[in-house]
Parts: C-alpha cells; structure tokens; sequence
C-alpha cells in the first residue's frame, strides 16, 4: 500500500490560474448576497486547496491513530504518513537529512525554539544577536526576552525610507561580538525582499549562525537551505496552502544535536528514571507529546502543490501580480504606496494607505465589495514607527490572485476614495 501515491508531486502542471482556481472552492463564495469574494489577505494566512482538505479528511477518516508507539496497522501508517510529510518538506527546502526538519507550530515556536534550545544554552552577556528594524515581532520579542534574562545585546539593522535595509550600517554592527543574525526573508508588512546573499556572508565571515524567517519567503519562491548557507530556516504551513497549527524549523544536524529540549515529556526521551531522563535523537527531541499529525500529512500534500506548480513559477507569477498592482494602486487618487516599488525587490505584499483614512475604515469599505485585505500595524510596529503611522493597509497575493482582482480592489479604493472626499 502507497499511502502517499495520490499527492505525490505529478507532472509539472501548466501556471494556469483558471484550473488553479478551481482548486480552492472558497474563492467562489460570496461574503453577502451578490457580493463574491476577492481574497487579498494571503501574508496572513492563504486558502487551502481541496487536495489538502481531502489529506486531512482522509488520514481521520481511514488512518487516524498515534504515531511512533503503536504496533497496530493504523499506528503503523499514521506514522508513515506523518514522517514522510517530513521528508517531502526536508526536500522542498532543500535539506539533506529528513532529520532537520523539526514539527512546530509555526514561524514564532520555532524561533523561539532556537531562542530557548540554542541560545540560552550557548550565549553569554555581552553577545549580540542581530535582527533588523522589519521583522515581525516574532523575531524581536524572544531575542528582548533573552536580553532581559541573560544580558544579551539585541542589535538592529536599520530600514530606509524606501523599505530596504540599511546595508553600510548592517557592514558596521554585524562584528566579532555577533553570535547570530537572526533576519527575515521578506517583510510581513513591506513585502521588502532581503537581499540575503550580500547579509548573510557578513555574518558568517563572523563565525556568526544565520536564522531565516522563512514565513513570508518560503511559500512565494523557491528556498534552498543548502545553497543559502544559513543554520536555521523557520517558516508556517498555513501560508504556504497548509493547514494552521503546523510549522517547521529546519537547522544542521549537530546544531540540533546541541541544542537542549525546550519541551519535555512523551516521545522525546531515550529513557526516563526516577532521577534522571535522557534525549531521543532530534527530530523526537524537539517534538514532546503527540504532535499535530493530520495537519504535519496536510502540509505534506500542500509541499506536493506547489511543488507541482514550480517555486519559480509561483515567484514569476507574483511578480507579475505584484508589478500590475503596484501600477494600477499608483493611479488611485490619495494612494500612497509603501516599500519599494520594484516588484522584483517586493514579494506579493503592497502596503499603503489613502490620505485622510484610516487604514481600518478602508479596509471596512473594501469588505462591503467583497475585497479582504490586511490593516493594522501586521505585527510590524517598529516598521509602522519608522514610516511614522499608526497602521497600513496591505494587499497581499497568492498563486490564485488574478489581475481582474487587482483591478476590483482598485474600483473599492477609488470608491471608497470618492466616499471620504480625498483629494477634493
Ligand atoms: N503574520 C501575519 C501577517 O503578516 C499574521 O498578517
């Protein structure tokens, strides 16, 4: 028996936007009666293919059981499900070793997981991590945590106005003292695209570890561990099609082999007394209690997805996307746009906002014609800081974004526009 045959990756499917649509029947509801949904919220989180809801309907409905304990046939298959999802992520990435892929919940578990497992167990007062002024506070809170207990210094990498990063200042803080550069792939809330083969050689040429925030990154282009050269890369499986709940952290085996669990408890020991517990070798390590299985299989089957479609096909098709956006948002009367305004520097994320309105109330308008899109500060507030405003609005893409949306979101903006005056 294949458990896995039906989501194996297939034959290269053609980018065709009318067959991936029907894939994901959300996109067909209406939000009010007459009023269809256009789906612009996908830095948040995206939509779910049927491929994926049809995984994690069928391992409940015929292989449900836990796994790595029982003897039993389910048992049994459960796990093989659950460990070959591993394995076709470890190859996604580009992983050498299915090992390296630990089970989380999401991006913010994993780095705190390299916060907890690696670096309150190797770094000292005085060492510095260094992140940068656009990450999400998933990768700043657990470094300030670290600060305020063990005395670490927290360094940032400053953004200039345009959204990009800093890179003569990054040259002169990323120094001997540097223990890690923990830095994001992409921005949440820009759609900056770092360019990490100018960043990461600093760190390294530091004797530095590099953790990627791979949230933003790893579902919209290709990603490749091994080519990058970086120690850890964290990323979440329900922004790549996958179910909530699921996330990975990926790192070198003897980093992993280093590191301390920062759970205990069922599954990850090697053998438990009443004075003393020893590890089971990483991934179980990392993994105590039974861990979330069906959505682990459903990540697996969204990995098949894209993997189908082609990383670089997705990444064309969102430069695509992006550009038309970026030109269409330009000639709306009181748009501003935020970031850069190359789509080639820019994921599939446009933040802006309409003069005189508050992003909340623009978003609100674009709701009543079915446009969803993202407004507050996206968990970015030190980028919010520096562009001195309280919050954006952010439209965001994915795989199944045509232009037709585009254009709908462009009539609500200038709708909504002329509803609150601007300009006049
Ligand atoms: N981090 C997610 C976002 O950017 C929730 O919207």
């Amino acid at each position: 028996m294949t458990l896995t045959a039906h989501s194996q990756p297939g034959a290269r499917l053609p980018f065709d936007i009318t067959r991936i649509r029907r894939d994901f029947p959300i996109l067909k509801r209406e939000v009010a009666p007459g009023v269809g949904l256009v789906y612009l919220d996908n830095a948040a989180t995206s939509q779910k293919p049927v491929q994926v809801i049809a995984e994690l309907t069928r391992f409940y409905r015929d292989h449900n059981a836990n796994i790595h304990r029982g003897v039993h046939t389910l048992s049994v298959e459960a796990t093989e499900l659950y460990e070959g999802a591993r394995v076709k992520i470890a190859a996604f990435i580009g992983a050498s070793d299915a090992r390296e892929v630990i089970f989380t919940r999401n991006t913010t578990e994993s780095i705190n997981l390299v916060a907890h497992g690696w670096a309150r167990k190797f770094l000292q007062a005085g060492d510095e991590v260094v992140v940068s002024e656009i990450e999400h506070h998933s990768n700043i809170v657990p470094w300030q945590m670290l600060r305020d207990e063990r005395g670490i210094v927290v360094k940032y990498i400053p953004m200039l106005p345009d959204g990009t990063l800093d890179l003569e200042v990054a040259r002169q803080i990323i120094g001997p003292k540097t223990k890690l550069l923990s830095i994001t792939a992409m921005s949440n809330a820009l759609g900056t695209i770092v360019p990490l083969q100018e960043i990461i050689p600093l760190a390294k040429a530091q004797g530095a570890l590099v953790l990627i925030d791979g949230a933003q990154s790893v579902p919209h282009m290709a990603v490749d561990v091994q080519a990058l050269g970086v120690d850890f890369l964290a990323f979440s499986g329900h922004k790549m099609l996958g179910p909530t709940g699921i996330g990975v952290l990926w790192g070198r085996l003897p980093l992993l082999d280093s590191m301390d669990p920062f759970m205990g408890g069922g599954d990850m020991i090697l053998s438990v007394t009443m004075e003393h517990s020893t590890w089971a070798d990483v991934p179980a390590k990392f993994e105590a209690g039974t861990p979330n299985i069906a959505d682990a299989i459903g990540l697996g089957a969204a990995v098949d997805y894209l993997s189908a479609l082609g990383m670089d096909e997705v990444r064309r098709h969102e430069i695509e996307i992006t550009d038309y956006a970026l030109r269409r948002l330009a000639d709306v009367p009181g748009v501003s746009i935020f970031g850069p305004m190359d789509a080639l520097q820019r994921g599939g994320v446009v933040s802006f906002e309409l003069e005189g309105v508050h992003p909340h109330d623009v978003g609100q308008l674009l709701d009543t014609r079915g446009v969803a899109i993202r407004t507050g500060h996206h968990c970015a507030q030190p980028v919010m800081a520096a562009l001195d405003v309280p919050a954006t609005a952010r439209a965001s893409f994915y795989i199944y974004n045509t232009t037709a949306e585009v254009d709908a979101l462009a009539s609500a903006l200038e709708a909504t526009s002329a509803f609150f005056g601007v300009g006049s």
